[in-house]
């Protein structure tokens, strides 16, 4: 029997998963200096929270969940996204209630949804993703965005593109769901079934239709920039006013209206342009969801967040040849000529590693030279060396790879010899 991988999942081997590393430590450290702090909620939750949460008209909900009954009968589900169950978490242990608010959140994490697997498109994907709650200030919105922003510009990404646009307060999308009543229902029997239920219970969702996205009364359907109230257009203004002072370049695209139901003025996207990106061009997305905490049984809280996966962000620096900076060399190889020399290198690298240093040995009795071999492929900056002329004299050729320069230094002095060396 020959065991696979679950389609749309992949493994991450040494030699790729130093990028994953290496971008998340970015996730963390852009999330120090911004002043969120992380979260982690299970993997899976009650499937009632992302029907609930995410909305039980989107693709999310109707096609893409992973939901089991665990052996109590109880319907669980792989979490497809973090925003429900951070927010769930957050009522849950009254986060609303500490002093200093908003509560600003990131998490890093997979996230499970059932999708036609495609590049860039995964049916295990990890998120990073931030959520702020408690605040419905513009700025916090533009710091959203911001960081968002910066985490790929400091990776290097070049070509991006940040989308936006509001989709306005109750009231304002009520006015607007009315209108959109108004433009499809005479003709809506021309659309897909699932469109159909759309009509009466999310109208919304109609404009984020795969199928029916070339039919002529989309391109006409009426914008939700033309509904904003007066607040809701205010509010607007000023997270594109706050964007532009922070120089981030912007489009408004009134067509934006994100694939999930908790989203309320404030939209966004970052695509990226260029070739060899093939159709997913989505690199991240987010928005304010002004209702979700009191969906989710909290009070009512505003909250704001994005999320983008390591997937395709790992796609679009390959797209553009950008190399990370990761540097993974050993301290020091040891290499023992002789059986007891061998016992005496398993202690050796013992008392090394101990004291901070990163050391690796030979273990299949490889002639002096492959050992040799081993410390370049490990691009060790020292290696050790030990035979029995340097046991007799309780001591060890220490040898520097990048000048070739060689030393004999006794045992007991190694350690310390090694540490000064490369501080
Ligand atoms: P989303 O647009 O569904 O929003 O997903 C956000 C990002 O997750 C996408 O832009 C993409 O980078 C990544 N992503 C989604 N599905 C896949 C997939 N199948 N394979 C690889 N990557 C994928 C959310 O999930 C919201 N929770 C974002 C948010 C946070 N809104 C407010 N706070």
């Amino acid at each position: 029997m020959n065991f696979k991988i679950p389609r749309g999942t992949q493994d991450i081997l040494p030699g790729k998963v130093e990028l994953w590393q290496f971008v998340e430590e970015k996730a963390r450290d852009l999330c120090r200096r911004y002043n969120y702090k992380e979260i982690r909620t299970p993997m899976f939750e009650q499937t009632e929270l992302f029907m609930r949460g995410v909305g039980d008209t989107t693709d999310i909900v109707q096609k893409e969940m992973y939901t089991f009954e665990d052996r109590g009968g109880r319907s669980l589900t792989l979490r497809p996204e973090g925003t429900a169950s951070t927010v769930r978490s957050y009522v849950e242990h009254k986060l609303f209630g500490n002093p200093i608010q908003p509560t600003k959140l990131y998490y890093i994490g997979p996230m499970f949804r059932y999708e036609r697997p495609q590049s860039g498109r995964m049916r295990q994907f990890v998120q990073f993703g931030v959520e702020a709650l408690g605040s419905a200030d513009p700025t916090i919105d533009a710091e959203v965005i911001a960081l968002a922003m910066e985490f790929y510009r400091e990776l290097g990404l070049k070509n991006l593109k940040l989308v936006i646009n509001s989709l306005g307060d109750t009231e304002s999308r009520n006015a607007h769901r009315q209108a959109l009543v108004n433009h499809f229902e005479p003709r809506i029997n021309e659309f897909c079934s699932d469109c159909q239920a759309r009509l009466a219970k999310n109208p919304l969702r109609i404009l984020d239709c795969k199928k029916d996205r070339d039919h002529e009364l989309m391109g006409s359907a009426p914008a939700i920039l033309d509904y904003l109230n007066e607040e809701s257009t205010i509010y607007f203004d000023k997270v594109k006013k706050l964007l532009s002072d922070m120089n981030i370049d912007f489009v408004v695209d009134p067509n934006l209206v994100r694939g999930l139901d908790y989203y309320n003025n404030t939209a966004f996207e970052i695509m990226i342009d260029g070739d060899g990106f093939g159709s997913i061009t989505t690199l991240s997305g987010g928005g304010r969801y002004n209702g979700l905490v009191q969906d989710i049984g909290g009070p009512e809280t505003p909250g704001i967040g994005f999320a983008l996966s390591i997937e395709r962000l790992l796609m679009a620096l390959e797209v553009q040849n950008i190399s990370l900076p990761i540097t993974e060399n050993l301290d020091c190889y040891v290499i023992a000529i002789g059986e007891e020399a061998k016992l005496a290198a398993a202690n050796i690298s013992f008392k090394l590693r101990q004291a901070g240093l990163s050391c690796d040995q030979d273990y299949l009795d490889k002639k002096m030279k492959a050992q040799m071999k081993a410390a370049d492929r490990f691009q060790a900056t020292f290696v050790v060396i030990i035979g029995e002329s340097e046991l007799e004299k309780s001591a060890a050729i220490v040898k520097e790879m990048a000048t070739g320069e060689q030393e004999e230094i006794q045992l007991v002095e190694l350690t310390n010899y090694l540490q000064q060396k490369l501080s």
